[in-house]
């Protein structure tokens, strides 16, 4: 349903680089499956977030294709290919002084009714129904923005969703539910990317990607991909750290 095709994003190298161009996604191919549920993981900086920021369009692609059903989706806008079906949830979200999360739910779901609104945040349980009427700004936080930030991109009903380390930020007893949430929200018609290094989503994942130095490394199941998750130190299955970061925690 998603196709990436020897896709590229170039940036201009720094001063330590004499200005070369610098590739941070570096020829992706991949083929992303209908109502799978995918986790690509990897060291930090290796490309996560830019690759996200590609399909849904935030990034511009520097050479490749994007084929979404079909379609070549690569140049366009961010706007476009949310209406075919792409949602996206930032990894660190913003944030809008004036704006409630009632406002954002009407916004991405194009619904304006309190019972709907009850419906929505009921379902995706995370958010208490106290929040509808937060304002999204400076005083949530950051956790509590996450979740509001997900429960949108899941109210949107998207075919394909994306989320950008959802787990940010929140309390450890949200993590189990909105695992949960996103593998059951997986009906037949969302295939669901989520960026994260966390064991609870690695555990559940159908395919788990492996990015490092914006390349794809490697491609399957968990159980293959311990050596290689041990080896790049990524925290969750990384036996020495155990989440400490002065031990040399990625996270
Ligand atoms: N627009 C940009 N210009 C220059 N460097 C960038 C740009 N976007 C990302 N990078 C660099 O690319 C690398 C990968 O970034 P990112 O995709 O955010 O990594 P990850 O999400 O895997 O931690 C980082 O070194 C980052 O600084
Ligand atoms: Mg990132």
């Amino acid at each position: 349903m998603l196709e990436l095709k020897k896709l590229y994003f170039t940036v201009q190298g720094n001063d330590a680089e004499n200005g070369a161009p610098r590739n941070i996604i570096d020829g992706i191919d991949f083929n992303f499956e209908k109502g799978k549920f995918y986790v690509i993981t990897g060291p930090n900086g290796s490309g996560k977030t830019t690759l996200a920021k590609l399909i849904m369009g935030i990034n511009p692609v520097s050479g490749g294709s994007i084929f979404f059903e079909n379609k070549d989706i690569s140049n366009l806008s961010i706007t476009e290919r949310a209406k075919s079906g792409i949602a996206y949830s930032f990894q660190q979200p913003a944030r809008f002084k004036g704006i409630t999360f009632r406002d954002l739910l009407s916004i991405a779901t194009g619904v304006d009714d309190e019972k709907k609104f009850l419906e929505m945040v009921g379902r995706v349980g995370i958010c208490p129904l106290s929040f509808l009427d937060k304002e999204v700004d400076a005083t949530l936080s950051g956790g509590e923005i996450k979740k509001i930030e997900l429960a949108t991109t899941i109210a949107a009903n998207p075919k394909l969703a994306i989320y950008d380390e959802p787990d940010t930020g929140i309390d450890l007893w949200t993590i189990g539910p909105m695992v949960s949430l996103l593998k059951k929200e997986l009906t037949k018609k969302t295939t669901t990317i989520v960026v994260s290094h966390n064991k609870a989503f690695l555990d559940v994942a159908d395919v788990i990607i492996i990015v490092d130095k914006g390349r794809i490394i490697y491609t399957g199941d968990l159980k293959k991909s311990l050596p290689l998750l041990t080896d790049l130190s990524i925290c969750a299955y990384h036996h020495k750290c155990e989440g400490d970061q002065d031990a040399g925690c990625l996270r």
